[in-house]
């Protein structure tokens, strides 16, 4: 049987604290994915949830994709996803989810606001309402995320030495399977 060991990154700690209570890995580490320094190198790297998107200039969409390069085995694989331009600016609405989390009841009502101000960026107003067994609490987020043309995605591999493999179109989002491509 393989055996999978993985390490788990986010520059966040209090987002560290949360996988470690619901996510079975060995090693967490605080850190920011443009700043990507290990010791050891990887059969494959996952940037997950669109985290990429949080990145919102070229310099550090091209200072995460060099780090992953550098954290990689040679043909490793590189798996992430993105916000996709067309899919997100066509359908511009504000919008609103309810999530139950262990005994939590989350309503998330989300504001969206254009931003453009270093790519395709947009501002994301999230308030959240939890009812927490019926103590209520409320907190507002503010989060600016980047949106990519596909062609913007492929320059950017192109330019950091990938080789795409699979790009998976769906809705709002491209996810993007490459292989890291030898000098
Ligand atoms: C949409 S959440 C995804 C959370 C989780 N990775 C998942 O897949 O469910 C995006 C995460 O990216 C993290 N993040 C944002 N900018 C980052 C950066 N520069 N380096 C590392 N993590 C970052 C945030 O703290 C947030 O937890």
């Amino acid at each position: 049987m393989t055996q999978l060991y993985s390490t788990l990154a986010n520059i966040y700690h209090e987002m560290l604290e949360i996988a470690r209570i619901e996510v079975n890995t060995e090693k967490f580490i605080q850190g920011d994915m443009r700043d990507l320094t290990f010791h050891n190198q990887f059969d494959s790297v996952m940037i997950t949830g669109r985290s990429i998107s949080y990145v919102t200039d070229n310099r550090g969409i091209i200072d995460t994709l060099k780090g992953v390069h550098k954290s990689l085995k040679d043909n490793g694989l590189f798996v992430f996803g993105v916000f996709e331009v067309n899919g997100i600016f066509d359908n511009f609405d504000d919008f609103e989810k309810n999530i139950q989390h262990n005994n939590k009841k989350i309503r998330r009502i989300s504001t969206m606001k254009l931003n453009l101000a270093t790519g395709w960026t947009y501002d994301w107003i999230a308030k959240y309402i939890i009812d927490d067994g019926g103590k209520i609490f409320e907190f507002d987020d503010l989060t600016t995320l980047r949106a990519f043309t596909k062609d913007e995605i492929m320059f950017f591999l192109k330019l950091t030495g990938f080789k795409i493999e699979e790009m998976i179109e769906e809705n709002k989002t491209i996810t993007i399977i490459t292989k890291k491509q030898l000098a």
